[in-house]
């Protein structure tokens, strides 16, 4: 038997799973739960990275079972199609329901706030960024509901800029401080849920490249070309580990803000 600290038998959910964070999750949560009667469910858009990260979970994990869902969450469909293979999932006896809300995209940061012009650009992005999350967040509570002897945990993946502006993001800064804010709300409202905000810190994943690559600001370019040179960016294993140790010892706030450097 393993002596690595786990959430036993568990329904674990990781949307953008596909790459760069998410993959690095579902990598270490598959090693911290118990495989026989635990189920992972991976979302995101490239089928075939999810069923490549599927095989290599299953080799490490044979008993696992592990479900790829292959979903825009951009698109209300396929939002409830992930619920409905959610409540399709057997997982009577678990220990413990995890949903990270991992999927995100930065945005269009070539553009500083006075060129956002567009309704309907605005409202596409706060509708992947935000609403979806929290519909397939309630989506999963109602499919999971409480009962005795289960812990549900949410995990909204945050960021610095849910609480610091920067110039030329005003998409992603704007999308994360409201769904950090509905996370709170949500916490706020259900006592009995985990609610966590987690900050990973700068992670050398797509993401960064296109930030040090696209930014409209000069500062801000510069700042995350500066990160990446110097080799400070983090590397998503070590972020996930910080994770993974606070939600095991489960000394945190429900609803709280947390940064990889705190
Ligand atoms: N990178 C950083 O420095 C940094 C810093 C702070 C916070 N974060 C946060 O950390 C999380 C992970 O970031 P990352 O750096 O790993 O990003 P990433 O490398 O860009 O990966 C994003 C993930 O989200 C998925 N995704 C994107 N659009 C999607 C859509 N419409 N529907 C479903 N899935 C979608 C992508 O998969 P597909 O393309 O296959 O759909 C991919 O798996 C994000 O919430 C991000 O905001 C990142």
């Amino acid at each position: 038997m393993s002596d690595v600290p786990g959430f036993g038998k568990a329904l674990v959910i990781i949307t953008g799973a596909s790459r760069g964070f998410g993959r690095a999750l579902a990598l270490e949560v598959a090693a911290r739960v118990d495989a026989t009667g635990s189920v992972l469910i991976l979302a995101a858009r490239s089928d075939d990275k999810l069923h490549e990260l599927q095989t290599h979970v299953t080799r490490v994990a044979s008993e696992l079972t592990v479900r790829c869902v292959t979903a825009d969450l951009s698109r209300k469909e396929d939002v409830e199609r992930v619920i409905t293979v959610i409540r399709e999932t057997q997982c009577a006896d678990i220990d413990h329901l995890l949903l990270f809300n991992n999927a995100a995209s930065l945005g269009d940061v070539s553009r500083y706030c006075r060129d956002f012009t567009d309704v309907d650009e605005v409202d596409s992005y706060l509708s992947f960024n935000v609403s979806s999350a929290l519909c397939l967040t309630t989506g999963v509570l109602r499919a999971v509901p409480r009962r005795v002897g289960l812990t549900r945990v949410i995990i909204n993946i945050s960021s610095l800029c849910a609480i610091k502006p920067f110039a030329s993001w005003v998409l992603y800064c704007t999308g994360k401080a409201a769904r950090e804010m509905m996370f709170r709300v949500l916490a706020e409202e259900e006592p009995d849920l985990r609610v966590l905000s987690y900050a990973p810190g700068p992670l050398d994943t797509d993401m960064q490249l296109q930030a040090r690559s696209s930014s409209a600001d000069g500062c801000v370019r510069s700042a995350c070309s500066g990160l990446h040179a110097q080799g400070q960016l983090l590397t998503c294993e070590a972020s996930v580990s910080k994770l993974m140790k606070v939600l095991l010892e489960g000394n945190f706030t429900s609803g709280a803000h947390l940064d990889f450097y705190d």
